[in-house]
């Protein structure tokens, strides 16, 4: 009889698990929303305003979350880096076959976070001509180097385009490729910019890897 039950705990799981199909519950109706005043530009006014980040103000509005996350006045600073719709031309056939799967959504968030730095106002003077590290929200690092013309490249691949557009709170570098985290380097004896501490990055922002 044990057995028997054992037997029937195991395949109805193993059928739960081929089966269900991951999917998204709809959005509760009662979520907080942060107030927005109206004197304010947000990241997302910025956003949606700029003709060539029209692919990004939709691809933003996948995963949950950014769309109330970047429209409120944040108590903090921040550096986004807005990659341009030339970007999204430059992502091939594995980022158009997996973006739109479910779990690609949950992939585009940490696609996302891996462009916005907090708690620091990072702009193109803060770079120089030294690759550069800088952490982002996804705690993974992004190069920088600021080339003898003043550009300034991003992973060795993107260019700053728009740079230095002031946001509430914020400052929003148009990039024209995606940083995509998967790509980071392990890059040790880069020089790290200063930058604010990113609370659970790390145990100590001490620590020569933090
Ligand atoms: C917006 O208005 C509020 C209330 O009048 C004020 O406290 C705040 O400093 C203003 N914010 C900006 C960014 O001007
Ligand atoms: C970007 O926008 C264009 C025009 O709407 C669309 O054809 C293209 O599929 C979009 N790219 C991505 C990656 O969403
Ligand atoms: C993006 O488009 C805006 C106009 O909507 C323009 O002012 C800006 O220079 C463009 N930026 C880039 C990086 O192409
Ligand atoms: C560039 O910035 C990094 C990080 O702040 C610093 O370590 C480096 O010495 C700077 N390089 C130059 C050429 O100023």
């Amino acid at each position: 009889m044990l057995v028997f039950t054992l037997l029937i705990s195991i395949f109805g799981a193993a059928h739960l698990a081929t089966s269900e199909k991951l999917s998204y519950v709809a959005e509760p109706s009662d979520l907080y929303v942060a107030p927005n005043p109206a004197n304010i530009t947000t990241l997302l006014d910025f956003i949606d305003s700029q003709d060539n980040l029209s692919n990004l103000s939709v691809i933003l509005r996948q995963p949950a979350g950014f769309i109330k996350a970047f429209d409120t006045a944040p108590t903090w600073s921040f550096t986004f880096f807005a990659p341009s719709n030339e970007a999204f031309e430059h992502t091939g056939a594995y980022y158009s076959s997996f973006a739109s799967t479910p779990k690609g959504k949950w992939w585009l968030g940490n696609l996302i976070n891996h462009h916005y730095v907090p708690n620091t106002k990072l702009t193109t003077s803060n770079f120089n001509g030294s690759l550069s590290r800088v952490q982002t929200a996804s705690y993974l690092y992004i190069n920088t180097l600021k080339d003898d013309s003043g550009d300034v490249k991003i992973n060795s691949v993107a260019t700053i385009t728009g740079p230095d557009n002031a946001v509430t709170s914020g400052v929003v570098h148009i990039i024209d490729r995606i940083l995509d985290p998967s790509s980071q380097i392990f890059e040790s004896d880069l020089p790290k910019i200063t930058q604010t501490f990113i609370a659970g990055s790390c145990s100590s922002p001490n620590l020569a890897y933090c």
